[in-house]
């Protein structure tokens, strides 16, 4: 069963970006195997890595593109950039804390929903600001 699908409306036309953003739903999907995988707890570990790294990448370099454009919102832009991995990273924490005191529960589960509706809203909400900026700027 497929956790996240990019969707045609998520597309921005910056190549780069949207290959970014696709590979994050890819990373997200990865990180819902392992979730859903026998020995869970051992697979989600290095598959978060590997999500927290792409996205930081991504940051960056979005960053970088908003910085050369001269978008007027970058500040609040990168601001939602940390407060996004702020609220991941201590969602994870919680996740892991649970995992050595041998609590069960479902953190994992809000995790991943929370990292899925968190993209699809920045992507949908915020990312698509600054494209439209840089598409008014080309035209003129
Ligand atoms: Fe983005
Ligand atoms: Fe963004």
């Amino acid at each position: 069963m497929t956790f996240v699908t990019w969707n045609e409306k998520l597309l921005t036309g910056i190549r780069e970006i949207d290959h970014d953003h696709k590979m994050l739903f890819d990373l997200i999907e990865q990180f819902h195997e392992a979730y859903m995988s026998t020995d869970s707890k051992a697979a989600m570990e290095p598959a978060f890595r590997m999500l927290m790294d792409y996205t930081e990448n991504h940051f960056r370099r979005e960053e970088e593109l908003l910085e050369k454009v001269g978008y007027p919102g970058q500040a609040g832009h990168h601001q939602d950039h940390e407060d996004l991995k702020d609220e991941v990273l201590a969602l994870y924490q919680r996740f892991q804390n649970d995992k050595l005191q041998g609590v069960e529960n479902d953190l994992g589960l809000e995790l991943l929903s929370f990292l899925k509706n968190w993209l699809e809203f920045h992507i949908l909400e915020d990312d698509m600001k600054y494209v439209e900026f840089i598409r008014d700027k080309e035209k003129h």
